[in-house]
């Protein structure tokens, strides 16, 4: 790519800095108060560190300190840095749902950037929706952007047994609900299942979204691999730092990364990953935003093309320490090269392929290769049928293969609380071929579309031996989930989509393979039964919920407001 270098005047923190006006003698004694010199700032790259730090986000802990690395390579490359807090997403704790508030952080990053003198962006994101939400912001800003990691966190350990964030607290959990798990053993498993900062360490959606931004050409080469604890990491925050100035005198830009191709390149490799089916909303709103062709039938063509390399929990074995130590994503991603558009221009200037030509698999079990992959086909598939008519997706490899085609009769919970005071109640008469149905948990319905879609399986099942049923919702599923969970239904049951209209014992057929989720009823009676339905009141009389309500867009669209989605230029502020 032809480096198109800028002049120290055609900077856009010129208007604040170089201008001899009363307004930027204004800009440049505040900045003095700050204890900086016109050697720290003239004349150079004004580099916003977005940091979302927070004592509520554990996964990004590290982040305190890890922003002085970004801010020693921005020094060192030249240019002059202003660390400023964004809005932490911290999944642990947030309630309802984080996803209730993605579109308000990627509001936060666009506002910030632009009322700001910012020549570029080094975004420090990790937990889960913090990586779209900084991206869809920078993508609408369209400033040069680098994306920093968090990284995710070490492997957990109980009594010498590795332990997976997320998968093994829903693993244990059932088996403390079937009694094979007692008290003490809880809290040694919760005393050892998070041991340093950083992200989850399952290919969850923290993982599954840091390996799209590096496929994207977002981050540098390797960064989404690297443990938050390793020594690389802060090597590779300053690193961040070095490079984002650069890429602001070559004015490379998200519009010129963030391509249709590059967001093929990114969902071949959350497929080849069985990454979080998060993941699907979280790129379809991120594309939206950039004006890239995504939508959920290119979504199923493309991962229908890729075998599923990556042998991670929650479908596989591993955590991303040994992902890391395998080769981590460029080693993936070598042997995905053939599929791939390897000549998409990435953040460090480079070509994809550049950057991962020559990429090692040091563990050939942890990464497979594409003569031994760890399922044939991709792992997420997209339905749509009489239950789903706008689309419904799966992770296939996450659940018991023999459920792939299933019929079987409903039980419908009209809400989470009915269904938490319900699941367990010895007369609720489910049987392992039950389909377990929740309604209301979608976007609006919830709102914000929580993580509840895998229903846990009833406790008289548990007993048994039962570990996965089919479970039906609109509703997401964390990507440390595992199961035969259908989710993202859409329409969804608040706007009176068929989901709404389900019946217990009405029989559903869910046929993967064939990509379809029906509900066998007539069109008589679907049609009497929507007749009959009464939309729900709203959640929120005023405020943040209100607007949310207003503008959200169903799961398939991505779950961007309508208004922030599109390319249409917003002029920079006057500054006088
Ligand atoms: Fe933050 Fe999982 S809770 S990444």
């Amino acid at each position: 790519m032809a480096v198109n270098k800028k002049k120290p005047e055609e900077l856009r923190s010129h208007r604040w800095y170089g201008a001899q006006d009363m307004r930027s003698f204004g800009h440049r004694s505040r900045t003095k108060q700050m204890g900086f010199a016109a050697e720290d700032y003239a004349g150079k790259p004004v580099i916003a560190i977005l940091n979302t730090f927070s004592d509520a986000n554990p996964c990004h802990h590290h982040f305190k300190s890890r922003v002085d690395d970004v801010k020693r390579g921005i020094f060192q490359a030249g240019g002059f840095p202003l660390e400023m807090p964004a809005m932490s997403l911290g999944e642990p704790f947030m309630k309802p749902t984080t996803m209730l508030y993605r579109n308000l952080l990627s509001m936060d990053v666009e506002e910030l950037l632009r009322a700001n003198p910012v020549d570029g962006v080094v975004l420090m994101g990790g937990c889960d929706k913090t990586v779209p939400a900084m991206l869809m912001g920078a993508a609408s800003m369209n400033l040069p952007a680098i994306f920093l990691p968090a990284g995710p966190m070490l492997r957990g350990n109980w009594h010498g047994k590795t332990l997976g964030s997320g998968s093994d607290v829903w693993k244990y959990w059932a088996e403390k609900r079937a009694g094979n798990i007692d008290d003490k053993a809880w809290v040694e498993i919760e005393d050892g299942i998070a041991r340093s900062f950083g992200t989850c360490m399952t290919m969850g959606t923290a993982s599954t979204m840091a390996s799209a931004a590096e496929a994207l050409g977002m981050t540098l080469p390797g960064a989404g691999s690297i443990p938050a604890a390793d020594s690389n990491h802060p090597r590779m925050s300053a690193a961040c730092g070095r490079r984002i100035v650069e890429m602001v005198w070559e004015d490379l830009k998200p519009s010129d990364i963030m391509t249709t191709a590059a967001f093929e390149n990114a969902v071949m490799t959350v497929t080849a990953l069985a990454g979080s089916t998060n993941s699907i909303i979280h790129l379809i709103a991120m594309a939206g935003r950039i004006g890239a062709a995504l939508d959920l039938d290119k979504f199923d063509a493309l991962a229908k093309r890729v075998p599923v390399l990556s042998n991670l929990r929650p479908s596989g074995k591993y955590l991303m320490e040994d992902f890391y130590y395998a080769g981590g994503l460029p080693a993936l991603l070598a042997q995905l090269e053939k599929f791939l558009h390897k000549d998409c221009i990435t953040a460090n200037g480079k070509t994809l392929g550049e950057n991962i030509a020559g990429a090692q698999i040091y563990n050939d079990d942890v990464i497979r290769t594409l003569a031994n992959p760890a399922a044939p086909e991709g792992g997420i598939a997209v339905l749509r049928g009489s239950l789903a008519p706008s689309g419904a997706v799966i992770k296939p490899p996450a659940a018991e293969p023999h459920l792939l085609k299933h019929r079987g009769p409903a039980i419908v919970f009209k809400d989470y609380n009915d269904m938490a005071a319900r699941i367990d109640d010895p007369n609720l008469g489910a049987t392992k071929d039950s389909v377990l149905i929740l309604q209301s948990a979608g976007p609006l319905g919830a709102p914000g579309m929580p993580e509840w879609g895998q229903l846990p399986i009833p406790k008289r099942l548990l007993e048994a031996g039962v570990r996965d049923m089919v479970r039906i919702s609109d509703a997401r599923m964390s990507g440390t989930s595992y199961g035969a969970c259908v989710l993202h239904v859409a329409p969804e049951s608040a706007l009176g989509g068929p989901l709404a209209l389900v019946k217990d014992g009405d029989i559903v057929s869910l046929d993967v393979p064939a990509r379809k989720l029906d509900l066998e009823i007539s069109a008589a009676e679907m049609a009497a039964r929507k007749a009959a339905w009464k939309a729900p009141a709203e959640h929120y009389p005023r405020g943040y919920g209100w607007m949310h309500h207003r503008h959200v867009t169903q799961a398939n669209e991505g779950c961007d407001f309508d208004f922030l989605r599109g390319t249409a230029p917003i002029p920079d502020p006057e500054i006088h």
